[in-house]
């Protein structure tokens, strides 16, 4: 059967082949920056997880390496879940988690930590001594089943690892353990926990200090919706607090969104070289259909374009990383025009990057269409009443549908969007990363128009858009 690759990313990182879900052991290594992801090379279905791996020299542009690691011990033997990476003696370690079925019907798994390292960032080779930390080391008030994703980092002389779990009563919770060596590891303390709005289990949590505040991230699922937050069946929330890890103590500040669409689970991050904090997340929702799987596409699962945390005051902001800027080709350009009603732009394109500024004028509702065609439009609009952003896929194409939306106000009467695209996915950056919103939508391969539009009369300043080409 021939593939049908309409859908293939071109400036995202996907799989090879086959499912891809969370990013894993995201890390800048001896120059270059490497990034795994939970993978099922065999299907476009999630299966026995393996480490799939990618290299790159500017996070955009990405070669494949080949798998990390398979679920071949008895440790791991139903699955090598997610977890992170870092630098020892040179050396490039993973912490990863082992999932194993306990139960005949594969309903019930415990779960461990492992070890695994590499000596060339290439070819990985388990420790011999795994688990590094088993069921035994799971303190009490915590879940017997539930015990993973670990998030490793170094902070003076010890190792630290986050872990997610809940509390066998319904709420997620973070547990935090420490190594001098990675090999052997002391619980800590149960570093922070959600209440009962807060997802029934924390996934993949990510700890770190930025500008002298410590950033708790984690991904809850089941997290209840409040008002236009948290309405995709899991999500990821963010916290800002003061941490104190030796006692292994973060004070939970307020609750916040990392991003407001549909698509946006299970990130990581990473501090690199040029002391930015990047973040990377899978581009997918648990429990909602994705099309790829079916119609001869055979693949399923991709990564967002990384981005650069910024905190401002209580509030992170997320930005583009500024490597995307060297992809950016065939500019086309507007300024100060004006609007009322529908126009079309003279430029069609399938992937692109399209900066707007918006003055808001006397419109009551004003935006932009991507990715249009004949019955196909994906709606990115400003609701001048509501002061709302909205993100409505309900005529994108073959994929889910629905809106979200998200508090936004005007800065001197302006809305700035940077916007992404590409064949299947969308991501809003919005006042300069003050909010984000990352959906992914599944429209023909004719529609391909892009047009702005205002219910009463409103101008753009500026509007630049560049095609993005990475492939060959
Ligand atoms: C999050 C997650 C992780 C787990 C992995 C399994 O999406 O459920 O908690 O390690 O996916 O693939």
């Amino acid at each position: 059967e021939r593939l049908n690759k309409q859908y293939r990313l071109e400036y995202h990182l996907m799989g090879e082949y086959g499912w891809i879900n969370d990013p894993n052991g995201f890390i800048q290594y001896k120059g270059k920056y490497h990034l795994f992801y939970q993978h099922y090379p065999f299907d476009a279905v999630w299966g026995p997880m393996h480490w799939g791996h990618a290299i790159s020299e500017d996070l955009i542009k990405w070669h494949y390496a080949p798998l990390a690691l398979a679920p071949d011990e008895e440790y791991d033997k139903d699955g090598c879940f997610s977890g992170s990476a870092i630098e020892k003696d040179d050396k490039l370690y993973l912490v990863y988690t082992g999932n194993i079925h306990t139960g005949a019907d594969g309903g019930e798994y415990k779960q461990v930590q492992n070890l695994a390292y590499s000596e060339d960032g290439v070819h990985f080779k388990k420790y011999d001594k795994n688990p590094v930390i088993g069921q035994e080391q799971i303190p009490e008030r915590a879940s017997k089943r539930d015990f993973r994703d670990p998030k490793v980092f170094k902070k003076g002389q010890y190792y630290y690892v986050v872990l997610g779990s809940n509390d066998g009563m319904g709420n997620g919770q973070v547990l935090l353990y420490r190594s001098l060596d990675l090999k052997q590891w002391e619980f800590v303390n149960i570093l922070a926990k959600g209440d009962e709005t807060m997802g029934y289990n924390w996934e993949c949590p990510d700890l770190f200090e930025l500008d002298g505040k410590g950033v708790l991230i984690v991904s809850a699922q089941h997290m209840k919706a409040r008002g236009n937050d948290f309405n995709n069946p899991n999500s990821v929330i963010y916290f800002i607090g003061d941490l104190d890890i030796e006692k292994g103590v973060f004070q939970l500040g307020d609750c916040h969104a990392v991003d407001y669409g549909f698509d946006f689970y299970a990130p990581q991050t990473t501090l690199d070289k040029l002391g930015r904090r990047l973040i990377v997340a899978w581009m997918d929702m648990w429990e909602m259909p994705m099309p790829t799987q079916e119609r001869g596409h055979n693949w399923a699962g991709a990564m967002t374009l990384p981005r650069e945390i910024v905190r401002v005051g209580d509030r992170l902001y997320f930005k583009p990383i500024e490597e995307i800027k060297n992809y950016r080709k065939n500019h086309y350009h507007l300024r100060n025009i004006k609007i009322n009603g529908e126009k079309y732009l003279d430029t069609i394109s399938e992937c692109y990057e399209l900066e707007i500024e918006f003055d808001a004028g006397e419109a009551r509702e004003f935006g932009v269409k991507v990715r249009k065609g004949k019955e196909e439009e994906t709606i990115l609009c400003y609701s001048r009443d509501e002061s709302l952003f909205i993100f409505n896929r309900d005529k994108s194409g073959i994929g889910p549908k629905g809106e979200r939306k998200t508090n936004i106000a005007l800065k001197n009467n302006k809305l700035k969007l940077r916007i992404f695209v590409d064949r299947c996915s969308v991501e809003v950056f919005i006042n300069d990363g003050e909010k984000t919103m990352t959906g992914r939508i599944y429209p023909g391969k004719e529609s391909l128009n892009i047009s702005v539009f205002s219910k009463g009369e409103c101008s753009i300043t500026r509007l630049d858009k560049w095609d993005i080409a990475v492939l060959p």
